[in-house]
């Protein structure tokens, strides 16, 4: 009696052994980037599809190289979108569209999943990176939000690189101007954002833009608010969103998603498509989309428009990288 108990408790480890060795190997770091949802990706000719490819590409390389080395989610949040905002095929830095006066504001935000720090610049005319300067205000000041000439002000402190607004002039941005001046519609696509996870278990998220076209001066969009464009709990997920702001901004999303896991349990694939069902189809149609991680390393790439340039991996050798739907 007491041998064959002795026997099935010795099965029992020996199966629960087995099962474990087999299980997936935690995810150690995990980072995803996009870089705009919008229909207008769609319109693009085959050249331009591939410079969006490459440089999503670029953009996940860059941020996993800091990842896979042991660095920090912050840094590998700055390093992925600083690319992104040099590189003119994005909304945001180089490539920042034109708004209703002809110059250009550009907004950032970043913030860290290890105590909700964060830092925000809106409007500013002429930083080059907006996204350091975003994450200046978070570490060198006591203020989350900075805003317009007292924002490039900062930047003149800080040394961060400044440029003139001739730098931001850019044909494929100028012509859209004109198209939607002349009351064409607004493709709004090409902000950029990162979310990661690091080998330390910390969470991080970033977002940057130029914003909408022909937006009114002044306007200030999703990308720079905390809780709208941006948001990063280490005790849920990092989020950063893409689209037409307003809906964003209105709703809460970039929180929304964080308190749906933390509140409701919800696995973060189901917060962000009940969203996306619920709460941005109800406010208007296709509005954008949103990338996240979570802590334990699951990312979520979903978006409402016809495309969104996206790419993703993770330590156990995931490596994607997508414009359309699919
Ligand atoms: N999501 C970018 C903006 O609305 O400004």
């Amino acid at each position: 009696m007491k041998r064959s108990f002795l026997g099935v408790l010795l099965l029992g480890l020996c199966a629960i052994w087995i099962s474990d060795a087999r299980a997936d190997p935690p995810i150690k770091y995990a980072i995803a980037v996009h870089g705009g949802a919008g229909n207008g990706w769609l319109r693009l000719d085959g050249e331009e599809r591939i410079e969006v490819h490459t440089s999503i590409k670029q953009a996940v390389i860059i941020g996993r190289d800091i990842l896979a080395k042991g660095g920090t989610s912050l840094d590998a949040v700055e390093q992925v979108i600083r690319h992104l905002e040099d590189d003119p095929i994005f909304n945001a830095g180089k490539g920042a569209v034109f708004n209703s006066a002809g110059g250009h504001e550009l907004d950032a935000s970043i913030m860290d999943g290890r105590g909700r720090s964060c830092g925000a610049v809106a409007g500013v005319k002429t930083v080059r990176n907006p996204i350091s300067l975003a994450r200046l205000v978070m570490t060198r000041t006591r203020h989350v939000f900075l805003s317009s000439d007292g924002a490039d002000v900062f930047a003149k402190e800080m040394n961060v690189d400044l440029v003139d607004q001739k730098y931001f002039w850019t044909q494929r941005r100028y012509d859209a101007w004109q198209r939607v001046k002349a009351k064409q519609k607004d493709d709004h696509k090409g902000t950029v954002g990162c979310v990661a996870l690091d080998s330390h278990g910390n969470l991080a998220a970033g977002t940057s833009t130029g914003g909408l076209t022909n937006k009114l001066y002044g306007r200030i969009g999703d990308s720079p608010i905390v809780g709208a464009g941006t948001y990063a709990d280490n005790n849920t997920c990092a989020v950063s969103c893409t689209g037409v702001g307003e809906h964003y901004i209105r709703n809460a999303i970039a929180y929304d998603v964080s308190a749906r896991m933390a509140y409701r349990k919800q696995p973060v694939e189901d917060a962000v498509s009940e969203i996306f069902e619920k709460t941005l189809i109800a406010d208007k149609g296709q509005v954008g989309g949103i990338i996240a991680v979570t802590h334990d390393g699951k990312i979520t790439m979903q978006f409402n428009t016809k495309a969104m340039a996206r790419g993703a991996a993770d330590s156990s050798g995931r490596f994607d990288v997508v414009l359309v739907a699919d």
